[in-house]
């Protein structure tokens, strides 16, 4: 049997990352070395409680470590929670009980860094929260952009509105000094924007499959059920878009989005337009940049962005594999 490639899930668990873990964990394709927390769907030290929770719930806290992301953003305040959407504490209305294993002292951002090295060339990251875990193994050691063999984010919105501002996407929103030392590192990144996320919905009759599916979705049926409530008291509609369990869909598959190379600059200045992820196609437009030596640099670095779906069809592959990593309750 060939090994599994290894990968590690950043994330702030909130409902929808709580899902991508679960998606991950049954499509079965990876080998989950290290599920790193960080703050922003709710503060840092929830969003760590979460994740432990969230590994007995799904059974793989005996071998999947998880660690303490950044307490806050790399230079702004502390992150404002997002409980209307993700209730009180981030998972809906549960109380899931905490994980046995021992607590780690290694934070997220080192964690990240050693996993670089020890697969230098083959790690898969994939980021499903704001960005500052990445960032700050970053700022430590820039080497991580080329060690690490791909990583895709949820975040950001190229050529559509945003959710949280009329232009800024949340996680790109909640630390956007982080985002931009991401996209402007090297990393070979992939962009899972809400340009791709709002088109994989989640509605009332595949809740149905999940419920009937038996014990091993109730806790994601549950969690999926307040997430629609949530988006139709938001003015969503019926269902709720499944924008990280599709960043995850996207390290295997690419075929869930079309994507167009470019680059993506983050607005930080103004609180206006604060984490406005501005995208500008390989090729395109640089004439108008030309005057500007630093501009053209950043350009010049560029990453695969989200502008659609792709030809296959997520929320189906999401159903379908849910099921297949049964959790607890
Ligand atoms: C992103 O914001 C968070 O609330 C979700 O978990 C997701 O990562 C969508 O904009
Ligand atoms: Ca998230």
């Amino acid at each position: 049997m060939t090994p599994r490639p290894p990968i590690v899930l950043d994330s702030d668990p909130g409902i929808d990352d709580a899902l991508a873990l679960q998606y991950l964990l049954g499509t079965g394709l990876w080998d989950l070395k290290a599920y790193t927390s960080v703050g922003g769907n709710l503060p840092a030290e929830q969003t760590y409680l979460n994740a432990r929770a969230l590994t007995r719930a799904l059974r793989v806290d005996a071998d999947v470590p998880v660690h303490r992301g950044a307490g806050r953003p790399l230079t702004r305040l502390p992150y404002t929670s997002a409980s209307a959407f993700h209730g009180r504490a981030g998972l809906g209305n549960e109380t899931l009980p905490d994980s046995t294993a021992a607590h780690l002292p290694e934070s997220s951002a080192r964690v990240l860094l050693r996993l670089s090295r020890e697969y230098e060339g083959e790690l898969t990251v994939c980021a499903t929260g704001p960005l500052t875990n990445v960032a700050i193994a970053l700022l430590e050691d820039p080497g991580f952009a080329r060690r690490v063999r791909k990583f895709v984010f949820m975040g950001g919105a190229a050529q559509v509105p945003g959710n949280i501002t009329p232009v800024a996407e949340f996680n790109i929103w909640a630390d956007p000094d982080a985002a931009e030392v991401v996209l402007s590192s090297g990393i070979p990144f992939t962009m899972v924007d809400l340009d791709a996320s709002h088109h994989f919905l989640l509605g009332p009759a595949d809740l149905a499959v999940l419920e009937a599916a038996g014990t091993g979705t109730a806790l994601a049926a549950r969690l999926l059920r307040v997430y629609m409530d949530a988006y139709r008291r938001h003015g969503g509609g019926d269902a709720c878009p499944l924008h990280d369990p599709l960043a995850v869909g996207v390290c295997a598959d690419e075929s869930f989005i079309t994507a167009a190379e470019g680059a993506v600059v983050v607005e930080g200045a103004s609180e206006l337009t604060r984490g406005k992820t501005v995208f500008v196609p390989s090729g395109a437009h640089r004439v108008y940049y030309a005057d500007s030596p630093t501009l053209s640099a950043r350009l010049a670095v560029t990453g695969r962005v989200a502008l659609g779906p792709g030809t296959r069809d997520f929320t189906r592959d999401f159903v379908a594999t849910l099921p297949r990593w049964p959790g607890v309750g």
